[in-house]
């Protein structure tokens, strides 16, 4: 296999329609930026040297790159001059031998096989200038690919500056090429501003390669929606379509159900074994990973969360947690960071959890707010437990032991500690540690006022209920 010595990625651009404080090339697609799209595509070439233009937002730009391509090089293009201006700059102090390849930083659906089959094409027909290209059903505002009476590419035409023949042209230029460096740089050199925006345009080293009598080819692509470039909102959302549909595409192949995948969103991060099942409205982000035979959904999110086997997330929204083997969470919880379900365990209905471990096979079955705790195996939290973590300064700890059953509606007032086999009463406030095997009781004492009704509420539905029942007006 043929690897290109260097590989440029032009991004310098303002990306003005896209009306966003961002960089056109820094919006996200499936948990990856524009820009992270395209370099993951380029790992696999194993270039000897990348490096990118950049210029609109430069230091975001610089900063993201850095992040998730450490051993890029960024070249600054101060004023945009045209991509041969870009191209000219980010040469300087390149390698001079082999090949380059030459590529924008706005086309993320582009594929790591289809670079590689260019590279080898190219390659193969000992090409000195190769340009991918394809047809497209509207090809306004693209470059045209102009071919002579052989069928070989004779020059590239900006849409701007083209006569109505060449704007019937349907296949148009990706913006995609690979040169041999010493025949770029030759004509990259002898780039003019005659054109109708008074820029240099990389597509004219084609016809200038051509003149010196070297082979120049057009390589087409048949799959055009690899080389769509986002220019707009609109186009992000198409591109993300498209993506969305090829990351669930590639997740089924791999033995995973997937019952709706229109609805479906998994980022292109995330890893899922086979034999999960994943119910319509959910989505999978960041650095998900799920275990086989887990149940995901309807209407989950899961970001960074580590889901193992045959656990079930119905209908909740989890970050930066764990849940363990068989674990059951949902309908309705809210697993928010640090937290950390055992097997087995349990949050249910309108559960809300963070940075909390809860022990195995240990349940907050109903309505609970559980935060910054340490829970043991087989634990019950009765329904409406609050873990009353933060003074309104600080946040404090709470632990619950093993086997512990806390009462419903019970106050666990942090920092406090609840022993090993101990029980609460239900509706009392615990702001002392309970001692393991005892029940800590902390709740006023019940007093039943007799007759109040009939005599406060006389006529009321209530009185002529009580009545019926026998009740007098006696105290
Ligand atoms: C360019 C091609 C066109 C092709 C199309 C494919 C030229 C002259 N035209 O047109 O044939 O069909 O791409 O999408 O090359 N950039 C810089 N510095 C600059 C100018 C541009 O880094 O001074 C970058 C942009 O950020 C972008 C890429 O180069 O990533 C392409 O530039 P753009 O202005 O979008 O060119 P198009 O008009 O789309
Ligand atoms: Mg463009």
């Amino acid at each position: 296999m043929h690897n290109p010595e260097v590989v440029i990625v032009l991004a310098a651009g303002e990306g003005t329609r896209m009306k966003s404080a961002t960089s056109k090339v820094l919006h996200p697609i499936a948990g990856r930026t524009v820009l992270g799209h395209v370099l993951a595509a380029i790992k696999p070439l194993a270039a000897r040297e990348l490096r990118v233009v950049i210029g609109a937002h430069k230091d975001a730009v610089q900063a993201h790159i850095a992040e998730i391509s450490p051993e890029a090089l960024t070249v600054y293009q101060a004023e945009r001059n045209g991509t041969g201006h870009a191209v000219q700059l980010a040469l300087a102090g390149a390698a001079t031998t082999g090949s380059v390849l030459i590529l924008a930083g706005d086309t993320p659906l582009i594929t790591s096989e289809t670079l590689k089959e260019f590279v080898a094409v190219h390659y193969a027909n000992e090409s000195s200038a190769s340009v991918l290209t394809a047809d497209l059903p509207d090809p306004f505002g693209y470059g045209r690919i102009v071919r002579d009476d052989e069928g070989d590419i004779s020059r590239i035409v900006e849409e701007r500056d083209a006569d109505d023949e060449v704007k019937a042209i349907s296949e148009i230029n990706t913006g995609i090429y690979l040169f041999d460096n010493g025949a770029l740089r030759e004509a990259a050199a002898k780039l003019s501003k005659d054109n109708s925006q008074g820029e240099l345009y990389l597509t004219d080293v084609i016809a200038l390669i051509k003149e010196a009598g070297r082979v120049a080819l057009a390589i087409r692509t048949n799959d055009y929606s690899e080389v769509l470039g986002i220019n707009d909102r609109s186009q992000l959302a198409e591109c993300t379509a498209i993506m969305r549909d090829r990351i669930n595409d590639a997740v089924m192949k791999s033995g995973v159900t997937i019952v709706d995948p229109t609805t479906t969103w998994i980022d292109a991060d995330v890893k899922i074994e086979n034999d999960v099942i994943i119910h319509p409205g959910s989505l999978l982000a960041g650095t998900t990973i799920v275990a086989s035979g887990a149940v995901i959904g309807p209407r989950t999110s899961l970001t960074n969360v580590i889901v193992g086997e045959g656990a079930k997330v119905i209908e909740s929204t989890c970050t930066d947690s764990e849940i363990g083997a068989q674990a059951n969470v949902g309908p309705y919880s809210f697993l928010r960071p640090g937290t950390k379900l055992a097997a087995n365990s349990k949050a249910g209905a309108y559960v809300e959890i963070k940075n909390s471990s809860i022990g195995e096979g240990s349940k907050v079955p109903h309505l609970s707010y559980v935060g910054d705790a340490t829970i043991g195996s087989g634990t019950n939290i009765g329904a409406a437990t609050i873990f009353v973590n933060y003074d309104g300064v600080e946040k404090h700890q709470t632990t619950v032991g093993d086997s512990v059953r806390i009462g419903s509606d019970t106050m666990l007032v942090a920092p406090v500690t609840i022993g090993d086999g101990a029980y609460t009463a239900a509706g009392s406030i615990i702001t002392e540690d309970v001692p393991a095997g005892s029940i800590g009781v902390a709740r006023a004492k019940q007093r039943n006022v007799l007759g109040w009704v009939l005599r406060k509420r006389a006529g009321s539905s209530s009185a002529e209920a009580a009545k019926r029942a026998g009740a007098t007006e006696r105290e």
